[in-house]
């Protein structure tokens, strides 16, 4: 029987970072990891930090997104320090492809809300994309610029987080699955695992794709749900292209190492593993539409891997009032890597047991009509 003050279920990016803030903290945190640190979706992220890309309406998610992306800059010299890890910020910016008329038209409105926000968001007729990059197709109608979009390295990133919370004293446990929990009356007071039992005053659920399924142990129906992505990684002779070039059917990060990371698919509700054939097929046809010379790039490896779905689109942020000492920091769906500096931040504040209003949108207790105590 081991004693902790928080135990964080699940060892991708959101539990990582959760980890790191709470051990700034001087809480005594034990991370649980049913594989390996960063084995899943935050280790197979195209690392995008697209607060503007990925958002199509205002409301209280774009405007944690540039809070979130707007910390990158300042976290990723924290973390160099502390772990001599480089996250491999990219801030050379997003284009937007439209393909036509009508994608145009939507795009430039988007801009237009987005502005309004103070996010930058620029309007590039075809001819100016060609001269900024010059390898993208030409049948294209304009691009969204996007300037403060950027990119980092998502498997260094979980990683850095990681590690600089074991320098500060977080421990980290690979191969220890969590099969039950604790509960003392309406309190969690621990879990049971493969590795036996650990006890803390309180429970974080950070199990992406699979938090549905363990909140169900408890008798929870909390709606998180896989959804599976396959990705391509090239190697042109040359990188085409310097920014993220993002298009409807696929999108191109060029990494630091020379890459250009192609995705993704999205399978709702499939956790199998592998890649199609036809997502290759897929992934192939819309890059090399995007950026002809893509066709003599070398294929270099393919993978999937499953992001946390959420019911309405939003991430599940917050203590479950049906058992005290019960968090959960889930479904972020498309945007964990994104997500992971504030998430981590706001989700330690909260533990510490500070008021955190920014997360009242983004309680799991949305959804806990449904929910049944067993
Ligand atoms: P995960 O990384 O899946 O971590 C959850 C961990 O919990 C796993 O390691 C798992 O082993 C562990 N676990 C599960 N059950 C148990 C248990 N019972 N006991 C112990 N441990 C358990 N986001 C972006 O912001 N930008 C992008 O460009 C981007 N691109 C993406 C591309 C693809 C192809 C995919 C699949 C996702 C992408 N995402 C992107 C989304 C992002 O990867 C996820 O939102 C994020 O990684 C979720 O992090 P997580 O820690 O919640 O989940
Ligand atoms: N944010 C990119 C993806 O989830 O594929």
């Amino acid at each position: 029987m081991q004693t902790q003050d928080v135990i964080v279920i699940g060892g991708g990016v959101i539990g990582c970072s959760i980890a790191y803030h709470l051990a700034q903290k001087g809480a005594a945190v034990v991370v649980l990891e049913r594989d390996r640190v960063g084995a899943h979706a935050s280790s197979a992220a195209a690392g995008m930090l697209g607060a503007q890309v990925e958002m199509s309406f205002p409301g209280p998610m774009i405007e944690l997104c540039l809070r979130s992306r707007a910390m990158f800059p300042e976290l990723g010299r924290e973390l160099y320090k502390r772990t001599g890890l480089d996250i491999e910020l990219n801030t050379a910016g997003l284009l937007r492809v439209a393909w036509d008329r009508t994608e145009a038209e939507q795009l430039r409105d988007r801009a237009r809300w987005q502005r309004e926000l103070g996010g930058r968001a620029e309007w590039w007729e075809t001819r100016s994309v060609h001269e900024d990059e010059p390898e993208v197709g030409a049948d294209i109608t304009g691009a969204l610029f996007l300037p403060d979009d950027a990119q980092v390295s998502a498997p260094r990133l979980t990683m850095a987080f990681a590690r600089a919370a074991q320098a500060l004293g977080a421990r980290f446990l690979e191969g220890c699955e969590v099969t039950g929990f604790l509960i003392d009356g309406d309190q969690v007071t621990g879990v049971e695992t493969v590795d036996g039992t650990f006890r803390a005053g309180a429970v974080v659920l950070a199990t992406g794709a699979w938090s549905g399924v363990l909140a169900r142990r408890l008798g929870i129906n909390l709606p998180v749900y896989p959804v599976k992505g396959e990705s391509l990684a090239l190697r042109p002779n040359q990188l085409p292209h310097r920014k993220t070039l993002f298009a409807h059917g696929c999108y191109l990060v060029p990494k630091a190492d020379g890459r250009i990371v192609v995705g993704a698919t999205e399978k709702e509700h499939d956790f199998s593993p592998g890649v199609e054939l036809g997502a290759i097929h897929q992934l192939a046809h819309e890059a090399t539409r995007l950026v002809p010379s893509l066709a003599e790039a070398e294929v270099l490896s393919y993978w999937s891997s499953v992001r946390p779905g959420s019911g309405d689109g939003l991430p599940l942020m917050g203590h479950l009032a049906a058992v005290r000492g019960l968090y959960v920091a889930s479904g972020h769906f498309r945007n964990g890597i994104l997500l992971s500096p504030i998430t981590g931040a706001l989700m330690a504040e909260l533990i510490a047991g500070t008021a955190v209003p920014e997360l009242a949108p983004f309680s799991p207790d949305r959804f806990l009509g449904s929910a049944v105590r067993r």
